[in-house]
């Protein structure tokens, strides 16, 4: 099993599960009249979305863009490529970006960057989680479900070297997995 190279719990199910309807509740209130589009990064914020988008009962649509720069890092390389860009032209659209980690910043420094050049009406940052201690980007989430510390997370779809997504809560993984 996965459980064992985990060495703690951050948040379990049922923990994520309550805080995703607060969000889903909040952009309700912020968004009901906006035909916004929930936009989410992929890959790491799939399991965000699809719970998200469910607490949040708005007429929406969604769409996908996927970046990548931490290949098979822990730190991010600083180069953020796409890999799979929007399907839909997002001229005047009042954006949800829905991410499930903000770190250094580069992803969504770069994406909002990206979004606003490609004529978004509004750009919202949700993410479901934030660890502001490494931040190299000036740049801030508009909502965010917990703040984490410094330490390597993963589950919920948050990977390392690409397994792990499929844990369902978020927890930190034993230094021992990614040191050899
Ligand atoms: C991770 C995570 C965020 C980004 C956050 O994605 O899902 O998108 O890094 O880090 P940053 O603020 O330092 O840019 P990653 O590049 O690992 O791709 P993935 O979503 O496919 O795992
Ligand atoms: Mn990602
Ligand atoms: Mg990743």
């Amino acid at each position: 099993m996965m459980d064992r190279d985990i060495l703690k719990v951050l948040f379990s199910e049922e923990e994520i599960q309550a805080r995703v309807e607060e969000l889903g509740g909040e952009l309700y209130e912020r968004f009901w009249d906006k035909n916004p589009l929930f936009l989410g990064v992929l890959k790491g914020s799939f399991v965000f979305m699809a719970d998200l988008v469910r607490a949040c009962q708005i007429k929406s649509d969604l769409e996908f863009i996927a970046v990548s720069s931490y290949e098979n890092a822990t730190v991010s390389s600083g180069r953020v490529q796409i890999t799979r860009d929007l399907q839909q032209d997002i001229t005047g659209r009042n954006l949800i970006v829905v991410e499930d980690i903000l770190d250094s910043g580069n992803t969504l420094a770069f994406l909002k960057d990206y979004f606003m050049t490609k004529g978004a009406a509004s750009v919202t940052i949700v993410t479901l989680l934030d660890k502001p201690s490494r931040r190299t980007k000036a740049i801030k989430p508009d909502l965010t479900g917990f703040v984490v510390p410094d330490e390597f997370v993963v589950g919920y779809g948050l990977d390392y070297a690409q397994k792990y997504r499929n844990v369902p809560y978020i927890g930190v993984l034993k230094p021992e997995v990614y040191s050899n």
